[in-house]
């Protein structure tokens, strides 16, 4: 049976941190080693770029340490190819042929693309760059040029996967059967908290524990987490459901050191820094594998830009074939 293909991505604006890994990369490394994908994972630096054209430098150095993640938590690049966004030209052609099938009200109605406006503020003031308002259309350009058919995204990512949807079945009907319809799928991973408790864990917010973090960061950053505020000393009767330490425990500790967690601070029988201390074992114990494959890679820069020139060539590969049967569906194929 043709292994189905995956296309997924992250922007390298940042070292990838705990809730990316609980949120995609660990959905990422079992749909890798079930055997049953083609997985593609593609480092943004493109779409990077449409929120931070103001700071190359950012982005140039975000790439290898974004791969040194993805190796560094499993990701296999025998099994799934690794690639840089930029490094296919075809991308960016698909990406002004596609920009004709979509409307700038459908761009800015995106939820996605307007939650991020809204964010952004700062970066746009009052307009917004035609570059940004556009990722999605080369987001689409993205997954369409590997012929991806599944795209495991997040919440946030679905409206990014429906305009796809819409540009490929607008292509299709107008120059004919050529382009794939992808599939977004769910990761059924949540999008973990911050540890000040935000719904949302990012390097802006200051919240994260980065998969590179050292031993010493986590206990830092562990002992900053935000508990139940009506505990103030060890024997109140504590509440977990509204601790980020009982939270974590429950990603990293396990099932039955975790009852006890929750039983002994609802009893008031934990003191908070103990209790931390505790989990930070526990995440290090977690992120002791990951930070010692990260060393291996970081000792040898070249073996990951060997990994990236081997991913990029196959990937462009494909969307070489791609580009040529839309230029010749297009009759754009003037000399074939
Ligand atoms: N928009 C994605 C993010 O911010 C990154 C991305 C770029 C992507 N191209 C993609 C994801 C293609 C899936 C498929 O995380």
């Amino acid at each position: 049976m043709e292994k189905k293909r995956i296309v997924t991505g992250d922007r390298p604006t940042g070292r990838l941190h705990i809730g990316h890994y609980f949120g995609s990369l660990k959905n990422r490394v079992e749909m890798q080693n079930t055997g049953e994908y083609d997985p593609y994972i593609l480092v943004a630096d493109v779409q990077a770029l449409t929120d931070n054209f103001n700071n190359p430098e950012k982005v140039r150095k975000n790439v290898r340490e974004v791969v040194m993640d993805y190796l560094s938590v499993g990701i296999d690049p025998e099994k799934t190819t690794i690639y840089i966004q930029s490094m296919l030209p075809e991308v960016a052609e698909l990406t002004v042929f596609y920009s004709n099938l979509v409307t700038i009200a459908r761009l800015e109605r995106n939820p996605t693309v307007k939650t991020e406006i809204a964010q952004k503020r700062e970066l746009f003031g009052e307009s917004v760059t035609y570059g940004f308002l556009g990722y999605p259309v080369s987001q689409a350009a993205d997954i369409t040029a590997l012929e991806g058919k599944i795209v495991p995204v997040g919440e946030d990512q679905l409206p990014l996967i429906e305009q796809c949807r819409e540009i490929v079945r607008k292509f299709n009907s107008i120059y004919g059967e050529v382009l794939v319809e992808p599939e977004a799928v769910l990761s059924k991973e949540k999008r973990i908290k911050g540890l000040d408790g935000n719904e949302k864990m990012g390097k802006s917010l200051g919240n994260a524990i980065y998969l590179s973090d050292s031993e010493e960061e986590v206990n830092k950053k562990v002992m900053s987490a935000v508990t139940d505020p009506n505990r103030i000393k060890k024997d109140d009767l504590g509440n977990p459901d509204i601790c980020m330490v009982s939270y974590y425990h429950n990603l990293f500790t396990d099932k039955d050191e975790y009852k006890t967690v929750c039983e002994e601070c609802r009893a008031g029988k934990r003191g908070c820094v103990a209790c931390k201390k505790q989990l930070a074992k526990n995440i290090n114990k977690t992120l002791e594998p990951i930070r010692e494959k990260r060393k291996y890679y970081e000792e040898r820069p070249e073996l990951v830009d060997e990994i990236l020139i081997k991913g990029t060539e196959k990937a462009r590969e494909t969307a070489k074939e791609t580009m040529k049967k839309v230029k010749k569906a297009m009759k754009l194929d003037y000399f074939e």
